[in-house]
């Protein structure tokens, strides 16, 4: 299959790749922009490890052609941290114990960064039903909710968690 020329924007780098038009967001990333923080775990747009943010919006990026992020601003978990700080949700994370093996880790973050940035006042319920969307076989939920809901009061005041 020809090879077609992409230029994206991936944090706040450019990359100029030649990829097939079949190739997806998450492979490219990982073996191509070697950013593997997004991990991969379904591969069919079920598990939400694979969420990056796309002009500020949570997208499974396993379901996504390389070729649709031209001209688009890509987010992954490598750019959440801020000058050697940990992002706010970071910080709550491991506060919160919001994590075991952390294979979804990734993925619960961008999804719950894009979801604060959208809305900073977002609803304990809002949360619940936003968080359920990705799939977590190890913690149970509860102390990914209690994290996400640490870093909305936080992100609120500007401050670190
Ligand atoms: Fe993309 Fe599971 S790897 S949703
Ligand atoms: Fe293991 Fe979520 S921490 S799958």
């Amino acid at each position: 299959m020809d090879k077609i020329d992409i230029s994206i924007r991936v944090n706040e780098d450019v990359f100029d790749l030649r990829v097939e038009p079949r190739r997806n967001l998450a492979d490219t990333l990982r073996e191509d922009c070697g950013l593997t923080g997004t991990h991969v775990g379904c591969e069919h747009g079920v598990c939400g490890a694979c969420t990056v943010l796309v002009d500020g919006e949570p997208v499974r990026a396993c379901l996504m052609f390389a070729v649709q992020a031209q001209g688009k601003k890509i987010r992954t978990v490598e750019g959440m941290a801020c000058g050697g700080c940990p992002h706010p949700l970071q910080k709550a994370f491991v506060e919160q114990h919001a994590l075991q093996c952390g294979f979804c880790t990734p993925g619960f973050l961008m999804l719950a960064q894009g979801v604060l940035e959208k809305n900073p006042n977002v609803s304990d319920a809002e949360i619940v039903d936003a968080m359920s969307s990705n799939l977590c076989r190890c913690t149970g939920y509860h102390n990914i909710i209690a994290a996400v809901k640490q870093a909305r009061e936080s992100m609120k005041t500007g401050g670190s968690a």
